[in-house]
């Protein structure tokens, strides 16, 4: 069976109080837009069509982001749930198969759930994802009659005794192409919003002798976001699973709840993670590395057997072999560091690669940036740099090198050599003493004066 996605991100969401629209805001260092077409995404969809509205154009640069292939329909007024899929059917002209409409501002529907609602079609012309509501505020009603689902009921339109129903509209649905808009061309608007609700095709789908039905699932699946607060509970709620998740598959944290997730952190088992690391996005650690405390990683690959930290920095482009150790201070950007090299205290590597085993000395600065353009340092294996040593890129160092502490390499090292460019030292005799003599009578004199 084909599958094709409507999400809905036309929305203007108010109640964010933000310049940004709803589905940009991120959880997890993704777009909630992305979430939404993340759990889909599994299901292979045919074709993916995103209905936009406010914020047009950023919406769709977003989804386009994601998924090159996406399509996207714009909305020009947000007349309803039923007119925004409406404006989808150009796009799925020729299509042939389920239709599935997900909310671009709910993040956490399921793979699995999408899986039972494709499953409920085999028997049911129109198959909406429902949920037992601990609060069911303003949500719509389900009104079932046994294992069918005869109508749903907006909030605002339901009677008391509707209202008093706790089983909810999660505002999935899915039904074949074909009979989804023939349905939603029978929905009107007059209704208590006067929109056209989505929801309306249920009770029209029964009159018409067509059945549907209801798939449940857990009420934290459908969580929407309408407010920074919710955003900000559900960015908990996502860091909280990821955590798990991970500890299951093998991780060690000590103190879970101070390390932060991306939506696509990868790390492998037996990994150790110490307390108060920031995973952004693009992160994988293999099996066996080891994150130490307050270390902030993005765009990074961290091998078997390396160790990362306390308070290092890995930034986009850092590629750690095996058994590389990298120290406290030390921030690493686009740059690979070979097999078993340290570059362990308040360090600079940036567009660079440093040779396997080499040993970087304290306080080593790579001076990538002339202020207009990025250049590059190469680094042998088996070399030792100095303490203190700034490499004026573009330069190469050789394979078993060196550089004497505190040198600005300038000219390109070769196999082998040692650079030292620095000026030579000159002791002054008793020097020292009579500077302090001095320097003491003086402040003697200011305090009697
Ligand atoms: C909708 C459902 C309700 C369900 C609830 C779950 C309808 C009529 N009601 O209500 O039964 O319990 O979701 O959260 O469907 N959108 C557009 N264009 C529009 C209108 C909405 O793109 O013209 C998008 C919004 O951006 C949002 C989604 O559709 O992502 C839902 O719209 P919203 O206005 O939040 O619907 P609710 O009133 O919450
Ligand atoms: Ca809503």
């Amino acid at each position: 069976m084909s599958i094709a996605l409507v999400i809905l991100a036309a929305g203007k969401g108010t109640r964010m109080e933000s310049d940004l629209p709803k589905v940009l805001h991120k959880i997890g260092g993704a777009p909630l837009l992305h979430h939404a077409m993340l759990s889909a995404s599994a299901l292979e969809p045919e074709r993916t069509v995103v209905v936009t509205g406010h914020g047009a154009e950023l919406v769709e640069a977003a989804a386009r982001d994601f998924d090159e292939d996406v399509l996207t329909v714009r909305q020009k007024d947000q007349l309803g749930t039923a007119h925004a899929v409406a404006q989808a059917r150009g796009a799925l002209d020729g299509f042939e198969g389920d239709v599935i409409v997900l909310y671009g501002d709910t993040p956490f529907i399921t793979t699995e759930t999408l899986e039972a609602m494709i499953a409920a079609r085999v028997t049911h012309d129109v198959v909406v994802l429902g949920f037992e509501a601990t609060d069911p505020r303003r949500y719509g009603r389900l009104i079932v009659n046994g294992n069918t689902l005869s109508k749903i009921v907006e909030y605002k339109d339901a009677s008391d005794e509707e209202r008093a129903v706790k089983l909810c509209n999660s505002g999935v649905i899915c039904a074949d192409s074909e009979t989804l808009f023939d349905l939603i061309d029978a929905v009107g608007n007059e209704n208590a919003a006067q929109e056209y609700y989505l929801t309306d095709i249920v009770g029209i789908a029964n009159e018409r002798g067509l059945k549907a039905t209801a798939v449940t699932c857990d009420e934290a699946e459908t969580l929407g976001i309408n407010s920074r607060v919710e955003l900000a509970a559900a960015e908990a709620t996502f860091q909280a699973n990821r955590r798990r998740d991970l500890i299951e598959d093998g991780v060690m944290m000590q103190a879970p709840d101070t390390v932060f997730l991306s939506f696509d952190t990868i790390i492998g088992r037996d990994a150790e993670i110490e307390p108060n690391v920031i995973f952004a996005p693009g992160v994988t650690v293999e099996s066996g590395a080891r994150i130490r405390a307050f270390s902030h990683l993005e765009g990074a690959h961290v091998s078997r057997g390396a160790t990362v930290g306390p308070f290092a920095r890995l930034r986009r482009g850092a590629e750690l072999a095996e058994d590389v150790h990298i120290g406290n201070f030390v921030e690493i950007k686009n740059a690979s560091i070979d097999e078993g090299a340290k570059v362990n205290h308040l360090t600079y590597i940036g567009d660079a690669s440093v040779g396997a085993r080499s040993n970087i000395g304290a306080g080593t600065i790579t001076c990538n940036y002339d202020g207009v353009m990025k250049h590059k340092t190469t680094i042998g294996r088996d070399t030792f740099i100095g303490s203190n040593t700034m490499l004026v890129a573009p330069v190469t160092v050789g394979d078993e090198a060196m550089t004497a502490t505190s040198t600005v390499v300038t000219k390109d090292v070769p196999n082998g050599a040692m650079a030292i460019a620095r000026t030579e030292q000159t002791n002054k005799q008793g020097f020292a003493r009579k500077l302090f003599a001095m320097l003491r009578a003086k402040k003697a004199k200011q305090l009697k004066g």
